[in-house]
């Protein structure tokens, strides 16, 4: 059943250089996407993200393993390529012509010229009022969204996005990740986006992926991932004995004036019902969420970028 997965990456390595110079970019990466999900690739500054990207669409060849789209080998899979959009690190236009024509070429070089199809594309990443401007005017951000437009020109079914929001302001980030969602639950495509933004991921993505020097160390559900990381932190009197009123359903530990319970927010009637059984008196009752930004540093071992 290959096909409920969009992405297949086995055990994916990749070396550049050779000797004294060799850099292990990726190490035995395993990885799979549904079809339909939106996945955050998440990691810092040279963690391998790009690297990844460029064997998933084929611009360079693994050093070890297998990489698959929709259940096929992308090895000189021209075809298959048809039904996959990216826009990669620093897209090339060409700088004299303008955001429409750079389109309208591409379209033609890759046999999907539509040009209502590139007025609708400029229009949802609103440059439809800088489409007739020379790129080589554009900001960076500008150049983005254009890149953007370009990655979904043949309406593929399978979108990949490096760093989609680099170089966006505030709103330009915004926009994007609504583009973002829409493609998604709007036009059932799925969608792999890198990224070191975590408040990015948390906000656009159902599953992430956190990668450092090249190895996967942790994936899952992004909402499942917050869950595990929440914490109930009490403030009540007297301590030791409501420590040991929980200590054998819950993992207790003492923080200073701070009992800290690991468990999630489900669990606080019945915590403090069990202490105002036993006559403790509460005084304070948080629920602390671990916020992706942490579960990050403490994932990547604190080298974030
Ligand atoms: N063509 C190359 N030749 C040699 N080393 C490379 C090459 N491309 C990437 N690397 C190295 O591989 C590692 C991973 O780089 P990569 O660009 O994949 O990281 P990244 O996660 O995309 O980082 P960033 O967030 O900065 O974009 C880095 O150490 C980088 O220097
Ligand atoms: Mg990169």
């Amino acid at each position: 059943m290959s096909q409920t997965f969009a992405i297949q990456l086995e055990n994916v390595s990749k070396t550049f250089g050779r000797r004294k110079k060799r850099v292990q970019a990726v190490r035995e990466l395993d990885l799979s996407v549904e079809v339909g999900q939106v996945f955050g690739f998440l990691g810092p500054n040279g963690a391998g993200k790009s690297t990844t990207i460029r064997m998933m669409m084929d611009f360079i060849r693994p050093s070890a393993g297998t990489i698959q789209l929709f259940g096929s080998p992308v090895q000189g899979n021209y075809v298959l390529m048809r039904r996959v959009g990216a826009l990669v690190e620093g897209a090339a236009f060409y700088n004299f012509l303008t955001g429409r024509k750079n389109l309208e070429i591409l379209a033609r070089t890759r046999g999907c010229y539509d040009p209502k199809r590139i007025e609708s594309l400029l229009d949802q990443v609103s440059m439809t009022n800088r489409a007739d401007r020379r790129v080589q005017g554009y900001s960076t951000g500008m150049k983005q969204r254009l890149g953007l437009a370009a990655a979904l020109l043949n309406d593929p079914d399978l979108v990949i996005l490096d760093e989609p929001t680099n170089g966006l302001d505030p709103a330009g980030i915004q926009d994007v990740r609504n583009f973002i969602r829409d493609l998604a639950k709007k036009q059932e495509k799925t969608v792999f986006l890198s990224s070191h933004l975590l408040s990015e991921v948390e906000q656009v993505c159902d599953q992430v992926g956190i990668i450092n020097q090249g190895r996967l160390v942790q994936t899952g559900n992004v909402a499942e991932l917050l869950a595990s990381q929440t914490v109930i932190r009490l403030a009540v009197t007297p301590q030791a004995r409501a420590m040991g009123l929980l200590l054998p359903n819950w993992t207790v530990i003492e923080d200073g004036r701070w009992l800290e319970v690991a468990a999630e927010r489900d669990a606080v009637p019945a915590i403090v019902q069990q202490l105002v059984a036993a006559d403790v008196q509460i005084f304070e009752v948080v629920v602390q969420q671990q916020s992706l930004e942490e579960l990050f540093l403490a994932a990547t071992g604190g080298t974030d970028a």
